[in-house]
């Protein structure tokens, strides 16, 4: 069976103060759960990451939202992976369509964030997804190949094994637009059958591959009902405990 999982991305919101409160709450809910199968990952900016860390006490992990792609030296304003690691956290998001886009991040950089990520033993949740232009002109399948073939192929199967992929369609994040489940599914599978043909199917089978893009408690139960879809990468609807909460009772 592969692991369920509801990550929830704060992006650039909440002081640490405010992080610190919404990670009590959250803890809380999660607590209260029961016979929760569901892995629920926090990632909150880089300065909450140690006392949300030590906050929280009912399993929830814990992630960052991206780390750099060198190991440690003059490189002003970057957090390592190494970093990362030695505040307890044990997830690294990397390839965000946000990093993408604004800070130009392209596969073979992610490549090496994610080589990093690993050699630190940090989980990868690694982020593909194409724009609007893309899928109108029906080339998601294409740009969703590449981003996975450049960005995660070159690792070992062993390595390969450890990831976890999101799919997040830049034109569903914070937009209220959600894919369809059915659209969800198709590039799931699609994505799943990609994997398969360099690691093999029970590699592929063993992969987490989460969906991101406007997901909430009202549509993450139909999202989460087909096969392929194994959780959700969650910004908005993670800021609120409830909200958050309500997609992870969604499978
Ligand atoms: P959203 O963001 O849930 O606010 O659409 C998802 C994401 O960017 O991970």
């Amino acid at each position: 069976m592969r692991q369920k999982i509801v990550a929830g991305n704060w992006k650039m919101n909440k002081t640490l103060q405010e992080g610190v409160q919404l990670a009590i709450e959250v803890d809380k809910l999660v607590a209260a759960l029961k016979n929760n199968d569901v892995k629920v990952i926090i990632a909150p900016p880089f300065i909450h990451l140690t006392e949300v860390k030590k906050t929280v006490k009912s399993g929830i992990s814990i992630a960052a939202q991206n780390c750099a792609s060198e190991d440690s030296g003059a490189y002003t304003g970057e957090v390592s992976a190494t970093m990362v690691k030695s505040t307890g956290a044990e997830y690294v998001i990397i390839g965000h369509s946000e990093r993408r886009q604004y800070y130009n991040e392209g596969n073979k950089l992610l490549f090496k964030k994610t080589q990093l990520a690993l050699t630190n033993g940090l989980i990868p949740i690694f982020c593909i997804g194409e724009v609007l232009a893309e899928r109108e002109l029906n080339k998601h399948f294409e740009v969703v190949k590449s981003q996975i073939v450049e960005g995660l192929f070159d690792l070992s199967v062993d390595d390969f094994k450890k990831v976890v992929v999101a799919y997040e369609p830049v034109w569903a994040i914070g937009t209220g637009k959600t894919a369809s489940s059915d659209q969800a599914q198709e590039i799931h599978k699609f994505i799943r059958d990609t994997i398969a043909t360099k690691y093999g199917q029970a590699v592929a089978d063993g992969i987490s591959i989460l969906y991101g893009g406007s997901c909430k408690p009202s549509n993450a139960k139909e999202l989460f009902a087909k096969p392929d879809v194994d959780g959700g990468l969650i910004g908005g609807a993670a800021l609120v405990a409830s909200d958050f909460i309500g997609i992870v009772t969604g499978f």
